[in-house]
């Protein structure tokens, strides 16, 4: 099977509110856009395509290996994946599609996405439980239910897909479309989506406390 990765990484990181875009802000000196590329890498994704924001193109080239492509991303993730998309080759068999947001995301998490897709799969996502209480608010804030936990999942990335499966998904969802992943777009296309173990180390960096235990993580 011939995967290609694709790192989503044109975001500018407004809840992070650093001084450059998200992804190339340092985690241990290295901007989180090269420790995402390197997790599909060393869990076998050779080819990688990154989706970067227009105005620092150079920037990205400057910290990224040769052998990867970039192109411009667009204004929300999903316009940055469809970029990304356009420029997978058809001899590709599968796509697996990674935030730069996800630094630590360990090798094994892709290995078990690339598995699953071996075995079949057209759709892959790696999830976690919810472990708080979770609830349903009113427009005042008022706790209106309380969510049955049990059936609940938290996504992550990388999510792997049919490249097919991937295209004709993107291909039918309207121009301006906005999914906060891909799975979603798959989903929402018909193609049944499954599940496989996530990983606490794949968090996303949102906000700067997440930066905060990332920094901690590395530093042990
Ligand atoms: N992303 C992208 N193109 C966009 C928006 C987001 O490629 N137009 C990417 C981000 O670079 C990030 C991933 O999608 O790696 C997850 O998005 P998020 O965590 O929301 O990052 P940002 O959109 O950059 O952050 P914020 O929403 O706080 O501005
Ligand atoms: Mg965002």
């Amino acid at each position: 099977m011939h995967a290609v990765g694709i790192v989503a990484a044109a975001g500018s990181g407004l809840r992070l509110g650093a001084d450059r875009p998200k992804a190339l802000v340092p985690l241990a000196d290295r901007p989180l856009v090269c420790w995402a590329v390197d997790t599909l890498r060393d869990g076998g994704v050779a080819d990688v395509v990154v989706a970067v924001p227009g105005d620092e193109l150079s920037a990205f080239v400057t910290v990224l290996p040769l052998d990867v492509r970039l192109v411009v991303g667009g204004t929300t993730r999903t316009a940055s994946v469809r970029a990304a998309l356009a420029a997978v080759g058809t001899g590709a068999d599968a796509v697996l599609v990674h935030d730069a947001a996800r630094p630590l995301t360990p090798p094994d998490l892709v290995v078990r996405v690339l598995e699953a897709l071996s075995a079949g799969a057209r759709a892959v996502v790696p999830v976690l439980p919810v472990v708080d209480t979770t609830v349903v608010v009113d427009d005042d804030g008022v706790v209106a239910d309380t969510v049955d936990r049990s059936i609940l999942r938290r996504v992550q990335t990388p999510q792997g897909f049919a490249r097919d499966a991937l295209v004709d998904a993107y291909a039918w969802l309207p121009p301006d479309a906005e999914l906060t992943d891909d799975a979603a777009v798959v989903r929402a296309a018909g193609v049944p989506v499954v599940t496989v173990a996530g990983d606490e180390r794949a968090a996303k960096v949102t906000v700067p406390h997440d930066m905060a235990l990332a920094e901690l993580q590395v530093s042990r």
